[in-house]
Protein backbone atom coordinates (compact mmCIF):
# COMPACT_ATOMS: atom_id res chain seq x y z
CA UNK A 1 0.00 0.00 0.00
CA UNK A 2 1.34 3.11 -1.10
CA UNK A 3 0.31 6.87 -0.14
CA UNK A 4 1.90 10.08 -1.41
CA UNK A 5 0.58 13.51 0.43
CA UNK A 6 1.12 16.41 -1.96
CA UNK A 7 1.96 19.93 -1.50
CA UNK A 8 0.99 20.45 2.56
CA UNK A 9 3.40 22.71 4.86
CA UNK A 10 5.02 19.70 6.27
CA UNK A 11 6.54 20.54 9.84
CA UNK A 12 8.91 17.88 11.34
CA UNK A 13 10.35 19.89 14.38
CA UNK A 14 12.25 16.66 14.99
CA UNK A 15 14.10 17.52 11.80
CA UNK A 16 13.75 21.07 11.76
CA UNK A 17 11.72 20.94 8.69
CA UNK A 18 9.23 23.40 7.51
CA UNK A 19 8.68 23.08 3.55
CA UNK A 20 5.65 22.78 1.44
CA UNK A 21 6.81 19.00 0.61
CA UNK A 22 5.14 15.83 -0.29
CA UNK A 23 5.50 12.90 1.81
CA UNK A 24 5.36 9.45 0.57
CA UNK A 25 4.49 6.06 2.47
CA UNK A 26 5.08 2.43 1.64
CA UNK A 27 4.03 -0.25 3.96
CA UNK A 28 2.81 1.88 6.72
CA UNK A 29 6.31 3.80 7.39
CA UNK A 30 7.80 7.09 5.68
CA UNK A 31 9.71 6.90 2.74
CA UNK A 32 10.30 9.77 1.16
CA UNK A 33 9.99 13.85 1.97
CA UNK A 34 10.92 16.15 -1.00
CA UNK A 35 9.31 18.43 -3.56
CA UNK A 36 7.06 17.00 -6.20
CA UNK A 37 7.52 13.31 -5.90
CA UNK A 38 5.95 10.86 -8.46
CA UNK A 39 3.40 8.68 -7.61
CA UNK A 40 2.53 5.63 -9.42
CA UNK A 41 -0.86 4.61 -10.96
CA UNK A 42 -1.65 2.40 -8.22
CA UNK A 43 -0.83 4.97 -5.15
CA UNK A 44 -3.36 6.79 -2.84
CA UNK A 45 -2.90 10.62 -3.40
CA UNK A 46 -4.09 13.03 -0.40
CA UNK A 47 -4.09 16.48 -2.04
CA UNK A 48 -2.71 18.46 1.32
CA UNK A 49 -2.94 22.03 -0.54
CA UNK A 50 -3.64 24.51 1.88
CA UNK A 51 -2.92 22.42 5.16
CA UNK A 52 -0.18 21.37 7.76
CA UNK A 53 1.14 18.10 7.63
CA UNK A 54 3.06 17.07 10.86
CA UNK A 55 4.00 13.99 12.57
CA UNK A 56 0.81 12.22 13.89
CA UNK A 57 0.42 14.20 17.68
CA UNK A 58 1.81 12.46 21.50
CA UNK A 59 -0.35 12.75 24.56
CA UNK A 60 1.56 11.54 27.30
CA UNK A 61 -1.26 11.57 29.45
CA UNK A 62 -4.95 10.77 29.16
CA UNK A 63 -7.08 8.43 31.04
CA UNK A 64 -8.86 6.01 28.70
CA UNK A 65 -11.24 4.34 31.36
CA UNK A 66 -10.97 0.66 30.33
CA UNK A 67 -10.71 -1.33 32.21
CA UNK A 68 -13.49 -0.75 34.31
CA UNK A 69 -15.14 2.78 33.37
CA UNK A 70 -16.02 2.09 30.19
CA UNK A 71 -19.51 4.05 30.83
CA UNK A 72 -17.30 7.15 30.81
CA UNK A 73 -15.15 5.69 27.72
CA UNK A 74 -13.47 2.80 26.30
CA UNK A 75 -10.00 1.89 24.15
CA UNK A 76 -11.90 2.87 21.44
CA UNK A 77 -13.84 5.47 21.94
CA UNK A 78 -10.44 7.46 23.28
CA UNK A 79 -8.84 6.77 20.66
CA UNK A 80 -11.30 7.46 18.11
CA UNK A 81 -11.29 10.90 20.09
CA UNK A 82 -7.48 10.85 20.16
CA UNK A 83 -7.38 10.69 16.14
CA UNK A 84 -9.90 13.44 15.68
CA UNK A 85 -7.68 15.69 18.09
CA UNK A 86 -4.83 14.86 15.52
CA UNK A 87 -3.11 12.03 17.88
CA UNK A 88 -1.95 8.73 17.12
CA UNK A 89 -0.27 7.90 19.85
CA UNK A 90 -1.16 7.76 23.67
CA UNK A 91 -0.22 7.08 27.39
CA UNK A 92 -2.60 6.28 29.24
CA UNK A 93 -3.20 6.41 33.25
CA UNK A 94 -3.22 3.08 35.34
CA UNK A 95 -6.77 4.63 37.79
CA UNK A 96 -8.67 1.81 35.97
CA UNK A 97 -10.74 -0.97 37.68
CA UNK A 98 -8.78 -2.93 38.26
CA UNK A 99 -6.12 -1.01 38.39
CA UNK A 100 -3.32 -1.16 35.83
CA UNK A 101 -1.18 -2.70 38.69
CA UNK A 102 -0.26 -6.05 36.62
CA UNK A 103 1.01 -7.48 33.50
CA UNK A 104 -2.46 -8.87 32.98
CA UNK A 105 -3.99 -5.41 32.82
CA UNK A 106 -1.26 -4.17 30.21
CA UNK A 107 -1.49 -6.87 27.98
CA UNK A 108 -5.07 -6.39 27.94
CA UNK A 109 -4.97 -2.77 26.62
CA UNK A 110 -1.88 -2.98 24.63
CA UNK A 111 -3.94 -5.81 22.48
CA UNK A 112 -7.25 -4.10 22.65
CA UNK A 113 -5.57 -0.66 21.06
CA UNK A 114 -3.76 -3.27 18.54
CA UNK A 115 -6.98 -4.91 17.44
CA UNK A 116 -9.99 -2.38 17.87
CA UNK A 117 -8.23 1.24 18.59
CA UNK A 118 -7.42 4.08 16.81
CA UNK A 119 -4.26 5.19 18.20
CA UNK A 120 -1.37 3.48 19.49
CA UNK A 121 -1.44 3.00 23.47
CA UNK A 122 1.54 3.01 25.70
CA UNK A 123 -0.02 1.99 29.06
CA UNK A 124 1.36 3.59 31.73
CA UNK A 125 1.07 1.30 35.24
CA UNK A 126 0.71 2.20 38.72
CA UNK A 127 3.87 2.79 41.14
CA UNK A 128 1.65 0.91 44.44
CA UNK A 129 -0.22 -2.15 43.99
CA UNK A 130 -3.96 -0.81 43.28
CA UNK A 131 -2.71 2.56 43.69
CA UNK A 132 -3.24 2.37 47.50
CA UNK A 133 0.39 3.29 48.50
CA UNK A 134 1.67 0.21 50.32
CA UNK A 135 3.75 -1.81 48.36
CA UNK A 136 5.16 -1.51 45.01
CA UNK A 137 4.31 -3.26 41.95
CA UNK A 138 6.57 -5.64 40.07
CA UNK A 139 8.64 -2.79 38.01
CA UNK A 140 10.33 -5.51 35.60
CA UNK A 141 7.50 -7.17 34.79
CA UNK A 142 5.46 -4.51 33.83
CA UNK A 143 8.56 -3.03 31.88
CA UNK A 144 8.79 -6.26 29.81
CA UNK A 145 4.96 -5.95 29.07
CA UNK A 146 4.89 -2.95 27.29
CA UNK A 147 4.61 -0.05 30.39
CA UNK A 148 6.15 3.03 29.62
CA UNK A 149 6.47 4.33 33.06
CA UNK A 150 5.44 4.64 36.58
CA UNK A 151 2.29 6.61 38.06
CA UNK A 152 -0.37 6.43 40.71
CA UNK A 153 -2.02 9.69 38.87
CA UNK A 154 -4.64 11.00 40.46
CA UNK A 155 -3.13 10.38 43.86
CA UNK A 156 -0.18 11.71 45.41
CA UNK A 157 2.35 9.12 46.60
CA UNK A 158 1.89 10.16 50.53
CA UNK A 159 5.16 8.38 51.92
CA UNK A 160 8.44 9.28 50.82
CA UNK A 161 10.11 6.64 51.47
CA UNK A 162 7.86 4.26 49.19
CA UNK A 163 8.42 6.96 46.52
CA UNK A 164 12.13 7.00 47.11
CA UNK A 165 12.28 3.26 46.54
CA UNK A 166 10.12 3.66 43.31
CA UNK A 167 12.64 6.02 42.35
CA UNK A 168 15.45 3.34 42.55
CA UNK A 169 14.05 0.56 41.23
CA UNK A 170 12.13 2.84 38.26
CA UNK A 171 15.91 4.01 37.75
CA UNK A 172 17.48 0.56 37.55
CA UNK A 173 15.23 -0.51 34.75
CA UNK A 174 15.69 3.27 33.35
CA UNK A 175 11.65 4.38 33.67
CA UNK A 176 10.06 7.51 34.69
CA UNK A 177 8.60 8.17 37.77
CA UNK A 178 5.35 10.09 36.87
CA UNK A 179 4.33 12.13 39.64
CA UNK A 180 0.87 13.01 40.47
CA UNK A 181 2.13 16.36 43.27
CA UNK A 182 -0.51 17.40 45.19
CA UNK A 183 0.21 16.80 49.13
CA UNK A 184 -2.93 16.00 50.24
CA UNK A 185 -2.58 17.11 54.01
CA UNK A 186 -2.30 20.30 52.72
CA UNK A 187 -4.39 20.16 49.95
CA UNK A 188 -6.64 19.06 53.03
CA UNK A 189 -9.75 18.01 50.61
CA UNK A 190 -10.06 21.71 49.09
CA UNK A 191 -11.99 21.39 45.72
CA UNK A 192 -10.95 24.52 44.24
CA UNK A 193 -7.74 26.94 44.20
CA UNK A 194 -7.32 28.39 47.30
CA UNK A 195 -7.50 32.39 47.49
CA UNK A 196 -10.35 35.69 47.78
CA UNK A 197 -12.44 33.47 44.95
CA UNK A 198 -12.70 30.25 46.90
CA UNK A 199 -13.77 32.00 50.35
CA UNK A 200 -16.45 34.22 47.77
CA UNK A 201 -17.76 31.61 46.40
CA UNK A 202 -18.00 28.94 49.58
CA UNK A 203 -15.78 26.45 48.61
CA UNK A 204 -13.25 24.83 49.95
CA UNK A 205 -9.35 25.96 48.79
CA UNK A 206 -6.05 23.89 47.60
CA UNK A 207 -3.66 26.15 47.83
CA UNK A 208 -0.52 26.19 45.10
CA UNK A 209 1.75 25.04 47.92
CA UNK A 210 0.39 21.35 48.17
CA UNK A 211 1.54 21.25 44.75
CA UNK A 212 5.10 23.07 44.80
CA UNK A 213 5.54 21.36 48.36
CA UNK A 214 5.05 17.78 46.89
CA UNK A 215 7.38 18.63 43.92
CA UNK A 216 10.16 19.96 45.84
CA UNK A 217 10.08 17.07 47.94
CA UNK A 218 10.21 14.76 44.62
CA UNK A 219 13.12 16.46 43.28
CA UNK A 220 15.13 15.87 46.13
CA UNK A 221 14.53 12.33 46.05
CA UNK A 222 15.21 12.15 41.65
CA UNK A 223 18.36 14.02 42.94
CA UNK A 224 19.04 11.48 45.68
CA UNK A 225 18.45 8.84 43.74
CA UNK A 226 19.31 9.82 40.09
CA UNK A 227 15.84 8.61 38.56
CA UNK A 228 14.13 10.46 36.07
CA UNK A 229 11.09 12.02 37.63
CA UNK A 230 8.32 13.45 35.18
CA UNK A 231 5.70 15.91 36.65
CA UNK A 232 2.45 15.91 36.05
CA UNK A 233 0.05 18.48 35.01
CA UNK A 234 1.78 21.66 36.46
CA UNK A 235 -0.45 24.11 37.70
CA UNK A 236 1.44 26.85 39.60
CA UNK A 237 3.99 29.48 39.59
CA UNK A 238 6.49 27.97 41.61
CA UNK A 239 6.35 24.90 40.28
CA UNK A 240 7.69 26.04 37.36
CA UNK A 241 10.58 27.53 39.45
CA UNK A 242 11.37 24.94 41.31
CA UNK A 243 11.29 22.36 37.81
CA UNK A 244 13.35 25.03 36.47
CA UNK A 245 15.73 25.09 39.00
CA UNK A 246 16.24 21.40 39.38
CA UNK A 247 16.99 21.43 35.47
CA UNK A 248 20.01 24.23 36.11
CA UNK A 249 20.89 21.57 38.64
CA UNK A 250 21.61 18.51 36.37
CA UNK A 251 18.55 17.11 38.22
CA UNK A 252 16.58 14.45 35.88
CA UNK A 253 13.56 16.05 35.56
CA UNK A 254 10.56 16.47 32.74
CA UNK A 255 7.16 18.17 33.31
CA UNK A 256 3.64 18.72 31.43
CA UNK A 257 1.06 21.16 31.08
CA UNK A 258 -2.20 20.86 30.38
CA UNK A 259 -4.40 23.00 27.81
CA UNK A 260 -6.87 24.06 30.57
CA UNK A 261 -3.54 25.18 32.93
CA UNK A 262 -2.31 27.09 30.33
CA UNK A 263 -5.86 28.77 28.97
CA UNK A 264 -8.29 29.19 31.94
CA UNK A 265 -7.80 30.50 35.17
CA UNK A 266 -9.93 29.87 38.58
CA UNK A 267 -12.58 32.36 37.27
CA UNK A 268 -14.00 29.85 34.91
CA UNK A 269 -15.33 27.96 38.39
CA UNK A 270 -17.92 30.67 38.73
CA UNK A 271 -21.00 29.85 38.55
CA UNK A 272 -19.92 26.81 40.03
CA UNK A 273 -19.23 25.14 36.70
CA UNK A 274 -18.44 21.52 37.43
CA UNK A 275 -16.44 20.62 34.03
CA UNK A 276 -14.23 23.16 35.65
CA UNK A 277 -13.23 21.15 38.28
CA UNK A 278 -10.07 19.34 37.98
CA UNK A 279 -6.79 18.00 40.04
CA UNK A 280 -4.87 20.13 40.74
CA UNK A 281 -7.10 23.19 40.58
CA UNK A 282 -7.19 26.06 37.94
CA UNK A 283 -5.36 29.15 39.32
CA UNK A 284 -4.70 32.49 39.08
CA UNK A 285 -3.54 35.02 35.65
CA UNK A 286 -0.12 35.02 37.33
CA UNK A 287 0.36 30.93 37.55
CA UNK A 288 -1.24 31.19 33.83
CA UNK A 289 1.34 33.71 32.54
CA UNK A 290 4.65 31.08 34.60
CA UNK A 291 2.84 28.20 32.47
CA UNK A 292 3.17 30.31 29.44
CA UNK A 293 6.68 31.87 30.30
CA UNK A 294 7.51 27.96 31.37
CA UNK A 295 6.53 26.83 27.65
CA UNK A 296 8.59 29.21 25.77
CA UNK A 297 12.10 29.05 27.76
CA UNK A 298 11.84 25.67 27.45
CA UNK A 299 11.43 24.66 31.34
CA UNK A 300 8.08 22.58 30.23
CA UNK A 301 8.59 19.36 28.33
CA UNK A 302 5.65 18.60 26.75
CA UNK A 303 1.84 19.78 26.54
CA UNK A 304 -0.39 16.69 27.75
CA UNK A 305 -3.97 16.59 28.05
CA UNK A 306 -5.07 14.74 31.24
CA UNK A 307 -8.39 14.00 29.08
CA UNK A 308 -10.44 12.76 31.79
CA UNK A 309 -13.82 11.69 31.06
CA UNK A 310 -16.25 11.33 33.49
CA UNK A 311 -19.85 10.53 33.20
CA UNK A 312 -22.78 13.72 33.57
CA UNK A 313 -23.96 11.44 36.67
CA UNK A 314 -20.05 11.98 38.08
CA UNK A 315 -20.35 15.73 37.40
CA UNK A 316 -23.99 16.72 37.43
CA UNK A 317 -23.78 17.48 41.15
CA UNK A 318 -22.59 20.03 43.81
CA UNK A 319 -18.99 21.22 43.25
CA UNK A 320 -17.74 20.20 45.45
CA UNK A 321 -18.53 16.80 45.56
CA UNK A 322 -17.99 16.15 41.49
CA UNK A 323 -15.32 14.39 39.71
CA UNK A 324 -12.16 15.92 38.66
CA UNK A 325 -11.25 16.64 35.29
CA UNK A 326 -12.04 17.25 31.90
CA UNK A 327 -11.74 16.03 28.31
CA UNK A 328 -9.32 16.94 26.25
CA UNK A 329 -7.59 15.21 23.20
CA UNK A 330 -10.16 17.23 20.68
CA UNK A 331 -9.65 20.57 22.23
CA UNK A 332 -5.88 20.80 22.96
CA UNK A 333 -4.89 21.44 19.31
CA UNK A 334 -6.83 24.37 18.80
CA UNK A 335 -6.02 25.49 22.68
CA UNK A 336 -1.87 25.14 22.20
CA UNK A 337 -2.53 27.30 18.71
CA UNK A 338 -3.49 30.02 20.40
CA UNK A 339 -0.01 30.55 21.72
CA UNK A 340 1.03 30.77 18.61
CA UNK A 341 -1.39 33.84 17.93
CA UNK A 342 -0.62 35.66 20.97
CA UNK A 343 3.14 35.37 20.51
CA UNK A 344 4.68 32.87 22.84
CA UNK A 345 5.59 30.21 20.76
CA UNK A 346 6.03 29.46 16.99
CA UNK A 347 4.02 27.00 15.05
CA UNK A 348 6.78 24.64 14.83
CA UNK A 349 7.20 24.63 18.80
CA UNK A 350 4.04 23.64 19.39
CA UNK A 351 4.29 21.23 17.05
CA UNK A 352 6.99 20.08 18.44
CA UNK A 353 5.13 20.43 22.18
CA UNK A 354 2.59 18.04 21.15
CA UNK A 355 4.63 15.69 19.70
CA UNK A 356 8.66 14.58 19.67
CA UNK A 357 8.98 16.78 23.20
CA UNK A 358 6.61 15.00 24.44
CA UNK A 359 7.37 11.47 23.18
CA UNK A 360 10.87 11.98 24.26
CA UNK A 361 10.04 13.52 27.77
CA UNK A 362 8.21 9.75 28.21
CA UNK A 363 10.80 7.95 25.89
CA UNK A 364 8.29 6.97 23.27
CA UNK A 365 9.65 6.83 19.89
CA UNK A 366 7.44 8.57 18.23
CA UNK A 367 6.51 11.48 17.23
CA UNK A 368 8.99 12.38 13.86
CA UNK A 369 8.26 11.84 10.04
CA UNK A 370 11.90 10.56 9.62
CA UNK A 371 12.65 8.40 6.87
CA UNK A 372 11.69 4.38 8.27
CA UNK A 373 9.97 6.00 10.89
CA UNK A 374 6.21 4.73 11.53
CA UNK A 375 3.73 6.59 9.33
CA UNK A 376 1.95 8.47 12.27
CA UNK A 377 0.93 11.48 10.47
CA UNK A 378 -1.68 14.61 11.31
CA UNK A 379 -2.92 16.66 8.40
CA UNK A 380 -4.49 20.24 10.12
CA UNK A 381 -6.73 22.77 9.13
CA UNK A 382 -5.39 25.70 10.78
CA UNK A 383 -7.91 27.49 9.68
CA UNK A 384 -11.01 25.93 10.22
CA UNK A 385 -13.07 27.17 12.80
CA UNK A 386 -15.31 25.16 14.94
CA UNK A 387 -16.92 24.73 18.70
CA UNK A 388 -16.97 21.71 20.63
CA UNK A 389 -20.60 20.29 20.69
CA UNK A 390 -21.95 16.55 22.46
CA UNK A 391 -22.67 15.79 18.51
CA UNK A 392 -18.84 16.35 16.96
CA UNK A 393 -16.94 15.23 19.89
CA UNK A 394 -15.93 11.48 19.16
CA UNK A 395 -15.45 10.69 23.62
CA UNK A 396 -18.03 9.10 25.20
CA UNK A 397 -18.08 11.95 27.73
CA UNK A 398 -18.42 15.22 27.07
CA UNK A 399 -17.15 17.05 30.37
CA UNK A 400 -15.39 19.84 28.95
CA UNK A 401 -15.87 23.96 29.78
CA UNK A 402 -14.58 24.43 26.60
CA UNK A 403 -18.30 23.77 24.84
CA UNK A 404 -19.39 26.50 22.42
CA UNK A 405 -15.89 28.66 22.36
CA UNK A 406 -14.68 29.46 19.06
CA UNK A 407 -11.60 27.05 18.38
CA UNK A 408 -9.28 27.37 15.30
CA UNK A 409 -7.50 24.74 14.07
CA UNK A 410 -8.31 21.13 13.42
CA UNK A 411 -7.00 17.89 12.64
CA UNK A 412 -9.03 16.93 9.21
CA UNK A 413 -7.21 13.76 8.81
CA UNK A 414 -4.90 11.69 10.76
CA UNK A 415 -3.04 8.58 9.68
CA UNK A 416 -1.28 5.73 12.06
CA UNK A 417 1.39 3.08 9.98
CA UNK A 418 -0.05 5.03 6.83
CA UNK A 419 -3.96 3.75 7.32
CA UNK A 420 -6.68 6.36 7.66
CA UNK A 421 -7.46 6.64 11.22
CA UNK A 422 -9.74 9.92 11.00
CA UNK A 423 -11.30 11.79 7.84
CA UNK A 424 -13.09 15.00 7.58
CA UNK A 425 -10.93 16.67 4.39
O1 LIG B 1 -8.62 16.16 37.04
C1 LIG B 1 -8.13 15.05 37.16
N1 LIG B 1 -8.80 13.95 36.77
N2 LIG B 1 -6.94 14.94 37.71
C2 LIG B 1 -6.41 13.74 37.99
O2 LIG B 1 -5.30 13.70 38.42
C3 LIG B 1 -7.19 12.51 37.80
C4 LIG B 1 -8.14 12.68 36.72
C5 LIG B 1 -9.14 11.57 36.63
O3 LIG B 1 -8.76 10.39 36.67
O4 LIG B 1 -10.33 11.86 36.45
ZN1 LIG C 1 -3.13 13.77 37.88
ZN1 LIG D 1 -4.44 12.33 34.97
Amino acid sequence: MKTTIKNGRVIDPAQNIDAVMDVRIVSGRIEQIGKNLESGADEQVIDATGLVVTPGLVDIHVHLRDPGYEYKEDIVSGTRAAAAGGFTSVACMPNTNPCNDNKAITRYIIQKAQLEGFANVFPICSITKGQKGDSLVEMGDLKLAGCVGFSDDGLNVEDGAMLRHAMEYAHGFAMPIIAHSEDESIKNGGVMNEGALSTELGLSGNPWVSEAASVARDIMLAELTGAHLHVCHISSRRTVELVRAAKQRGVHVTCEVTPHHFTLTEQAVRGYDVNAKVGPPLRTAEDVAAMKEGLRDGTIDAIATDHAPHHIDDKNMEFSYAAYGMIGLETALPLALRLVNEGILSLQEVIALLSYKAAKALGIPRGTLAIGAAADVAILNLEHTWEATRQNIKSRSFNTPFENLSMKGKAVMTLRDGKVMHDEV
